[in-house]
């Protein structure tokens, strides 16, 4: 999809959609809608004072235009309250733009960004929420149908029309830096929606070294021998039920400044499918467990990203990647492992896999000299039951890092809600046997207990851990994403790192 920024007028625009917004109790038009109604014949204004139209959010109308201007259909927008808009409105109104035209298979489709002068909101602001949104809601994954079912046109052209042509220039450098931000969450959706014998271990490796060779990055590989050689036996523990090789993705980015401080070390739980293992899951939605790697996949293409956009920071990668199945050489409960920092983990569930593959991972990147670390996972139910599909979790042992994550999820439509780390948490993980054991037995705080398991092995780093198992798939359309994988964690840390 293209996406400009133009000065126009919006009546002789030739495109076949033009969106302009209305607000809900006012019966005088604005913006675009008051400049567009005279050459409509006030169609608009008859059909508000009718209450056809009500400007509550939510609600839109096609029009047919009839020649009456360039534009072929006219989609009007119920806003809401004008002095509630907020960049969650504008989100929502871009993918309800782009639901309808995709209905009337548009090519192109046009926005403007003078409308909501109303409220106080930046237009760089709304021209990235414009643009991001769109960006999101055009995406479908292709699927594996033998025979496409409807030949969905594609659209081709956004036109977002600003009539102060002074800021064009730095509304473009906006909305493309917001297009290759989107176009890496839908890269990362799909590569999630994908099933586990789609998408092995060794599947993903080969994704990421084609997106390392596309990118300014540098690319290497762990594979099973390099796994059981370094001693990262806590994620071996995990990946040897499996006839899938395991492996571990490392990814390099190093910025062109000559001033080097140390790197950031993004981490991805990358679990291609989590059956449990031989505490095996029940079967009744085993099948979305195909999504247990969309932590690794939100890193990598926060990676392509951050490579693109030419961040100014150094950026490692460290993606740990395996199946949790059960079988004849699986982990069994009772066991107790040794992982990569001599730690040694009495298992309790080999559901609680996810830590484990990433204890050794955050081990890894302070070999590699990670200064900070952030890791992003589907870890816990818990957190599924804490926060729902509305909010990612967030813990740490930073809380600079934390609330900067947090400001850099928002400006994109991400939410994070901290759960706390109270250190007496790891009561709850105190073993006779081992070190620590890899989940508690009490049932209680789960996503806490969860990230205090980490931190045991991150120590004094400052660290953050993102909780996605309620986000990164989600089984309804929420808010203005749809129904599907979502690419949860790809704005926030390619924001946090862009420092945007
Ligand atoms: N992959 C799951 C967590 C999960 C649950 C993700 C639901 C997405 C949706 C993880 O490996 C897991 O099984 N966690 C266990 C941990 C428990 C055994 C301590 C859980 O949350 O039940
Ligand atoms: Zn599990
Ligand atoms: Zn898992």
């Amino acid at each position: 999809m293209k996406i400009s920024i133009k000065s126009e007028n919006i009546k002789k625009i030739k495109a076949d959609m033009v969106v302009v917004g209305i607000f809900e109790g006012q019966s005088k038009l604005s913006g675009k809608a008051a400049e567009l109604d005279p050459a409509l014949g006030g169609l608009i204004k008859r059909l508000v004072s009718k209450k056809e139209l009500t400007g509550k959010t939510g609600s839109s109308a096609v029009l047919h235009t009839s020649g009456k201007i360039a534009s072929d259909h006219v989609l009007v927008i119920g806003l809401g309250k004008s002095e509630e808009l907020d960049l969650d409105r504008i989100r929502m109104a871009a993918s309800t733009a782009i639901k309808n035209a995709k209905k009337i298979k548009a090519r192109s489709l046009v926005y403007s960004l003078d409308g909501q002068a109303a409220a106080d909101l930046s237009p760089f602001d709304i021209c990235r929420a414009m643009v991001e949104a769109s960006v999101l809601q055009e995406h479908e994954f292709a699927g594996y149908k033998s025979e496409n079912e409807d030949d969905t046109t594609s659209l081709e052209e956004l036109v977002i029309i600003e009539n102060n042509s002074k800021r064009i220039p730095a509304l473009r450098a906006e909305a493309a830096r917001a297009q290759t931000v989107a176009g890496a969450v839908n890269k990362a959706k799909d590569l999630v929606s994908a099933p586990s014998n789609r998408l092995t271990p060794m599947d993903f490796a080969s994704t990421a070294r084609k997106v390392a060779a596309g990118s300014r990055l540098s690319f290497s590989l762990l594979r099973a021998k390099d796994i059981r050689q370094k001693g990262m036996g806590a994620l071996w523990a995990i990946a040897k039920g499996s006839s899938e090789e395991p492996c571990v993705v490392v990814l390099k980015y190093k910025s062109a400044g000559r001033r080097r401080s140390a790197p950031i070390a993004l981490i991805g739980k990358g679990i291609t499918f989590d059956s449990g293992g031989i505490s095996l899951k029940p079967s009744k939605k085993m099948d979305e467990m195909k999504t247990d790697m969309a932590g690794a996949a939100a890193v990598l293409y926060a990676m392509e990203a951050i490579a693109k956009l030419k961040a100014d920071k150094d950026v490692i990668a460290v993606i740990p990647l395996c199946e949790n199945m059960p079988g004849g050489r699986a982990l069994k409960p009772g066991d107790v492992v040794t992982s990569m920092s001599g730690k040694t983990m009495e298992i309790i569930s080999t559901d609680a896999e996810g830590r484990m593959i990433l204890a050794d991972a955050i081990t890894y990147a302070k070999k590699l000299g990670a200064g900070k670390m952030i890791d992003i996972a589907t870890l816990t139910g818990a957190c599924v039951v804490a926060l729902g599909d509305l909010a990612s979790g967030i813990l740490g042992n930073n809380q600079m890092m934390i609330d900067d994550l947090i400001t850099a999820a928002e400006r994109s439509g991400e939410r994070l809600w901290q759960l706390p780390l109270y250190k007496e948490y790891r009561e709850y993980l105190k073993s006779g046997i081992a070190d620590i054991k890899n989940c508690s037995d009490l049932g209680k705080a789960g996503t806490s207990s969860g990230a205090t398991f980490l931190k045991e092995f991150v120590e004094d780093t400052p660290w953050a851990h993102i909780d996605i198992a309620g986000t990164a798939y989600l089984d309804r359309t929420v808010r203005h994403y749809r129904k599907g994988a979502s690419g949860a964690g790809v704005f926030t840390v390619a924001n946090y790192i862009l420092g945007r």
